[in-house]
């Protein structure tokens, strides 16, 4: 079958057909806008001389290039510049609608500087002047190569997304076990070795009033003595151990909501370091999620951390309040301020991780240097289920 007759079919035999910026060394399927068939012949042959393995679709109208996209993908459009019903500037439009990624280059007899200084804006791969018919090949070649190259980048770019996104879900995923396993613990050792301690200082206390029993004796006041000594040693057993497990996962937290959290570990951070805080609090609890109130209160201790590590400032300044739908947390210092070589460092962990824990409840942290210096941080997280989680 000589390459006239190729021209001429209306369609390709399906399943053969590689997908549009296919590799330029499969076989091709190039769609040729052109009424003329001895001009459409003439271009597929000297493709085919330029090695160039392809099958050909012709098509002379409007509603025949729309069918034929619509039919299957092309690896390139070959379009004339006037034909007799419509013009090769029309394809151009509907061909990046339908397939923007698709080479399409014009081969006309007459094409105008203005033409084709219009086409190429329009999205027109490249021209081919039908008295340079030896350009064709080339220009081929290159427009099939760049689309390739242009697939594989998209490829590569989707991949990249993809597996940021399951980065994410499973950073998320990580960060909700590990919660679960600090509350856990933290109940654990709040209540059993609370309970414990309980038991030992009960005890102690048991001992002791029947050593006081014995009356004013010499040998049973050292033991009295170690006996206190020991009552001391359980008290402050049991404030490090009610330590431990507020640090783990602050009991204030479930019990009184974020407000009253927010509030006792501002004070907590002031009588540790000596920087003040105002805090200033909606009046009323807000309705939180409760993974959303613990996401605000691990960012609130990150940003506090932060400020006693590297701030050096005098004062800090929390605000919580509800913005529409969302949470929203101000924390404003006015230490020395955070630079943008620290936003933008991928060793700043602890910034990152306030982002992403935000960012997992479909929220955002953002940082700010303050009107005085210092540093802003703005937490916002949907304070009701969002959209997509469902109810
Ligand atoms: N409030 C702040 N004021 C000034 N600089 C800050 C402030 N918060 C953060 N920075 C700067 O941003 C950097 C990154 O902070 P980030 O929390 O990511 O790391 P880090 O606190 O140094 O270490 P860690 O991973 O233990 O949190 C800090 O090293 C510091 O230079
Ligand atoms: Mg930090």
């Amino acid at each position: 079958m000589n390459s006239l007759e190729k021209i001429g079919m209306t369609e390709s035999p399906g399943g053969e057909v590689p997908a549009p910026g296919a590799g330029i060394h499969g076989p091709l399927a190039i769609l040729v806008v052109e009424d003329n068939a001895r001009d459409a012949g003439l271009m597929a042959d000297l493709l085919a001389a330029d090695g160039l393995e392809a099958r050909y679709e012709r098509v002379d109208t409007l509603e025949g290039f729309k069918a034929a996209l619509q039919r299957q993908a092309f690896s390139l459009i070959l379009s004339d510049y006037s034909l007799p019903s419509f013009d090769g500037l029309t394809a151009l439009a509907v061909a990046r609608q339908v397939c923007p990624d698709t080479p399409f280059i014009l081969v006309s007899g007459a094409l105008g500087e203005e033409t084709v200084v219009e086409s190429l804006r329009a999205g027109a791969t490249d021209y081919v002047l039908k008295q340079r018919l030896d350009r064709l090949g080339p220009v081929v070649r290159r427009a099939l190569k760049e689309a390739e190259q242009q697939r594989q980048r998209r490829q590569a770019e989707a991949a990249l997304a993809r597996s940021e996104q399951q980065l994410r879900a499973l950073t998320a995923r990580l960060e909700k076990l590990r919660e679960e396993e600090r509350t856990r613990i933290s109940r654990e050792i709040h209540d059993e070795l609370g309970q414990m301690l309980t038991g030992i200082k009960m005890d102690l206390r048991w001992i002791e009033r029947r050593l006081d029993d014995l009356g004013d004796d010499r040998r049973v006041n050292p033991i009295l003595e170690r006996l206190m000594g020991t009552a001391e040693l359980v008290d402050a057993t049991v404030k490090r151990v009610q330590r431990i497990a507020a640090e783990l996962r602050p009991g204030i937290l479930d019990k009184l909501g974020l407000p009253m959290a927010l509030q006792y570990e501002a004070s907590e951070f002031q009588s540790r370091t000596g920087i003040p805080c105002q805090v200033k609090l909606p009046p009323t609890d807000p309705p939180l999620r409760p993974e959303a109130a613990t996401a605000f209160f691990r960012i609130f201790q990150e940003a506090l951390t932060n400020v006693a590590r590297h701030a050096r400032a005098s004062l800090v300044e929390i605000e919580f309040r509800l913005e529409d739908q969302d949470g929203c947390l101000e924390i404003k210092d006015n230490g020395k301020g955070m630079s943008g070589t620290d936003l933008a460092n991928p060793k700043s962990l602890g910034l990152l991780g306030m982002q992403e824990r935000a960012r997992a409840l479909n929220g955002c942290v953002s940082f700010a240097a303050g009107p005085g210096g210092g540093t802003t941080v703005v937490v916002r997280i949907p304070a009701v289920t969002a959209p997509e989680e469902g109810p």
